[in-house]
């Protein structure tokens, strides 16, 4: 058949059109359901919602806000545990008469506390069917929330470090809590890693450090003085306030490790990892069985990271393997191109050779005590990672987000949302369009085929965009079959290695949503719409389970449009009512595998 076998998989669905529609859409012959919604029972003595009595109590045992990365950690065949991140609140469509952090009750200021964070639920099927449900009776002695006020610890090198330590903790090895958790990854061992991205929102007086710290609080962009978009959590929770505690700031913008089978287990903030906007840590083995984690930074002009671990993986030993991300060399990537730089002019148009390709190599800034920066030290290094990488020549990305290696082709992929701020001198071939709208995705071919090499060799597959634009590639494939496409944010496979993409902020004017794309063989670059979600939200998580029968979509921040309120929202998914960010489970009404 046309594709088996080559990443082209029997995708047969008729693409989803562009719309603007306050709904899920789905292909002909698919079904969906919610599978959890903000304020579901989570804790077994959890109230129901109540959407206009809400308190910091309920929100400490519901769902929280504001879903992103989800993964499904299997217990037998037709339960599981499902893991999702809470990035971030929307206080003015959480609260009525919301006006701003200054003014908010501090009920409303803890309330936003306990939506953060993360959250375990056991879910069920029947019959091996497509369609998961929360499972609402009984112990659910997984079930979990985590919160930034959960009490974590840190490890690795720089635990325990200056850098690290607070009034409220003076050895510098309990973090509390865990902030803006974007997308994430999970580990061989059955854990699930979370990435800290944008924690700059959440501190006030970024200006009032130190003077020697004040370098790196611009480097992280953290806020000065007390803007009026503030949350104000430093009302409830001094430590919010950098005038008062300089390095809180520091004890975020980790990539968190937690246990969702052990539900009494402490949180660990991995600091051989490094410290930046992270948006995801996705893993796989090298070779020789070393652990690889890849690393995307989510800003404009930001890096994309590898972690290497010193010590191999050993199947079922698992106090070894726990010890892996403690020790190991945290790389930058640098991308040289192959076309003359007269051939990359901004404009989006391919050079002659035909493709936006090139060489690249992974440089190391820090391996266990050992730093490769001149005038910083290991632990500075991990600390302050993004000034690191800006001295040893790494290579400024339009905003790397999720990225993963297919378990298929052995390639790597990086979705690069966008990046309007680059200008036509800034062009470079792995970053070839100036004023970037819509984002790219790019390819990394590790050599040999080894994630733990240094070297490797690169490629844009796809451009994204309107595909009647010039400027849009999708790998060559006859454009006038694909769907257009905006702002690729996260990645991920299915088990015939065909690339799913969701999408955050689509700037074509219509809903976000998530594709599919064959990576090999002659589908390669047929880019296909297989949803869109409700207006004003972006798509995350997507997950296509094992048995390739679901596909689960965080449908993230329903209704944030400007000026929405409870008042006049400008979405009512899922419920006809308030819009409540939900976790979404699609399957085929006849059981056949996702994209038939
Ligand atoms: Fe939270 Fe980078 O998306
Ligand atoms: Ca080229
Ligand atoms: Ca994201
Ligand atoms: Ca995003």
């Amino acid at each position: 058949a046309r594709g088996k076998g080559h990443g082209g998989g029997d995708l047969r669905f008729t693409p989803v059109p562009p719309n603007k529609e306050d709904a899920l859409t789905i292909p002909d012959g698919y079904r969906s359901s919610v599978v959890v919604r903000w304020g579901d029972p989570v804790l077994p003595d959890a109230p129901e919602f109540d959407f206009d009595n809400q308190s910091a109590d309920a929100q400490n045992k519901q769902f929280g806000y504001n879903c992103d990365y989800v993964t499904l950690l299997p217990m037998g065949k037709d339960r599981a545990l499902l893991w999702v991140n809470h990035e971030y609140t929307d206080e003015s469509l959480m609260f009525r008469g919301y006006t701003g952090g200054a003014e908010a009750t501090e009920e409303q200021i803890r309330i936003g506390l306990a939506a953060h964070g993360g959250s375990v639920v056991e879910i069920e099927r029947s019959g091996g069917k497509g369609e998961w449900k929360l499972v609402t009776r009984g112990r659910r002695r997984y079930n979990r929330r985590v919160t930034a006020q959960t009490k974590m610890r840190f490890s690795g090198p720089a635990a325990g470090h200056a850098l690290l330590r607070t009034a409220a903790d003076p050895k510098g090895v309990g973090p509390v809590g865990m902030l803006n958790n974007c997308s994430g990854g999970t580990t061989p061992w059955g854990t699930v890693l979370t990435a800290e991205e944008n924690f700059d929102q959440y501190f006030v007086n970024g200006d009032k450090v130190p003077a020697e710290q004040k370098p790196y609080i611009t480097r992280y962009t953290i806020q000065t003085g007390v803007p009026s978009s503030s949350r104000r959590f430093d009302r409830v929770e001094e430590r919010f306030d950098l005038a008062k505690h300089p390095n809180e700031a520091n004890r975020f913008g980790w990539i968190v490790e937690i246990d969702p089978f052990d539900p009494d287990s402490t949180p660990i903030k991995r600091t051989a990892l490094g410290r930046f906007k992270h948006e995801a840590a996705n893993t796989t083995l090298a070779r020789d069985g070393r652990l690889v984690v890849y690393m995307g930074d989510d800003s404009r002009y930001e890096y994309i990271y590898k972690f290497v671990s010193k010590e191999r993986y050993k199947p079922g030993f698992d106090r070894h393997n726990r010890t892996l991300l403690d020790e190991g060399t945290l790389y930058v990537a640098k991308f040289t191109g192959d076309s003359p730089a007269s051939e990359i002019d901004g404009s989006g148009k391919l050079p002659a050779d035909g493709e936006f390709d090139g060489s690249g190599e992974w440089i190391p800034l820090v391996s266990g005590d050992k730093s490769y920066v001149d005038g910083m030290s290991a632990a500075e290094v991990l600390v302050y990672t993004r000034s690191a990488a800006d001295k040893v020549g790494a290579t400024k990305m339009d905003r790397p987000e999720d990225m993963e290696r297919n378990p298929v082709t052995g390639g790597v992929y990086v979705a690069l949302t966008n990046n309007t701020n680059r200008t036509a001198a800034e062009a470079d071939e792995a970053n070839p369009r100036s004023a970037n709208k819509h984002g790219h995705v790019l390819e990394i071919a590790e050599r040999r085929g080894d994630a733990g090499e240094k070297r490797f060799a690169w490629s844009i597959p796809l451009v994204c965009g309107d595909p009647n634009d010039a400027a849009t590639y999708f790998a060559g494939y006859d454009k006038s079959k694909v769907s257009p496409i905006s702002c690729p944010d996260n990645v991920t496979f299915d088990k015939d290695g065909n690339l799913w993409i969701s999408t955050d902020g689509n700037a074509l004017g219509t809903n976000d949503g998530l594709f599919v794309m064959p990576v090999k063989g002659e589908e390669r670059g047929h880019l296909r719409q297989f949803l869109t979600v409700p207006v004003g939200a972006e798509t995350c998580g997507p997950l296509v389970t094992a048995d390739q029968r679901s596909v689960f979509v965080a449908v993230q921040h329903p209704g944030e449009t400007d000026g929405a309120s409870p008042e006049e929202p400008s979405s009512h998914w899922p419920d006809g009512d308030q819009p409540r960010p939900s976790v979404a489970v699609v399957w085929h009404g006849q059981g056949k595998k996702i994209g038939a």
